[in-house]
């Protein structure tokens, strides 16, 4: 069962006099539970798929349809609120909020949804990110790759069912990125999470199940890895 999918999706930026095709017409299927990356050239147009496809953005053309309902006809504010509820998003940067601790950073989606915590779910993913010593902690106080597991538990504290990720490891050296990337892997799996991420490190792009290459704001290739 597909869990998110669009149709012949397009995006133009006005810049100036011009228009850029971000996206072209790209039309493509997401099972629930996978892991996919999105992989290409800088410029190409992933991180504009991602946010059009998470309705961050508006599309030019298209439509995006999540859970076999077009959100075609949802307004901002039910866009908003599905967003919030329904997906999760982890970006380069970690946006954590300063004044707040590691906790209370985990625990803002919920609290902006005015819901009781789940402490035992929680719980759960807190342990499986190994971050039980970091929840009092103020941000500053951490490392990049702890900061970003906190925001990977952040993005998760809402149960989603969909994981966006853009460069998620972009900012951290190599041996601290794989230790997140594994995580979230293995979190993702873990919860059943459908987890969608772009990367341009093709030794990322080798962790996923399937990978889409795209070129010029269009999919060049989409491919299932062997071994996963
Ligand atoms: N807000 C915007 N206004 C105008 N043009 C934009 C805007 N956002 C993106 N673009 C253009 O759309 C194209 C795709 O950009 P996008 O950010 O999606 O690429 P990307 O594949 O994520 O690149 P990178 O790997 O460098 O992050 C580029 O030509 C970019 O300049
Ligand atoms: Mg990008």
């Amino acid at each position: 069962m597909n869990i998110i999918e669009c149709k012949n999706l397009t995006k133009e930026y006005l810049s100036g006099e011009n228009t850029v095709v971000a996206l072209n017409d790209v039309s493509l299927e997401f099972e629930k539970g996978e892991f996919c990356a999105i992989t290409g050239p800088s410029g190409s147009g992933k991180s504009t798929f991602l946010h059009v496809l998470s309705s961050l953005e508006n599309a030019t053309a298209g439509e995006v349809i999540y859970n076999g309902e077009s959100l075609k006809k949802y307004n901002d504010n039910q866009l908003s609120i599905l967003r919030r509820r329904r997906f999760g998003f982890v970006f380069q940067a970690y946006n954590l909020v300063e004044e707040l601790t590691g906790y209370e950073n985990i625990l803002l989606p919920v609290m902006l949804d005015k819901k009781k915590p789940d402490e035992e779910y929680l719980k759960k993913i807190i342990n499986i990110l190994g971050i039980e010593e970091r929840l009092s902690h103020l941000p500053s106080a951490l490392s990049g790759g702890q900061q970003q597991r906190i925001a990977i538990a952040r993005a998760l504290a809402n149960k989603p069912s969909i994981l966006f990720a853009d460069e998620p490891t972009g900012n951290l050296d190599g041996k601290s990125g794989r230790e997140v990337l594994s995580l979230l892997k293995y979190v993702s799996k873990e919860l059943g999470v459908t987890l969608i991420l772009v990367t341009h490190d093709l030794h990322v792009a080798e962790q996923a199940d399937r990978v889409i290459r795209i070129e010029d704001g269009s999919v060049v290739s989409d491919s299932k890895n062997a071994e996963v």
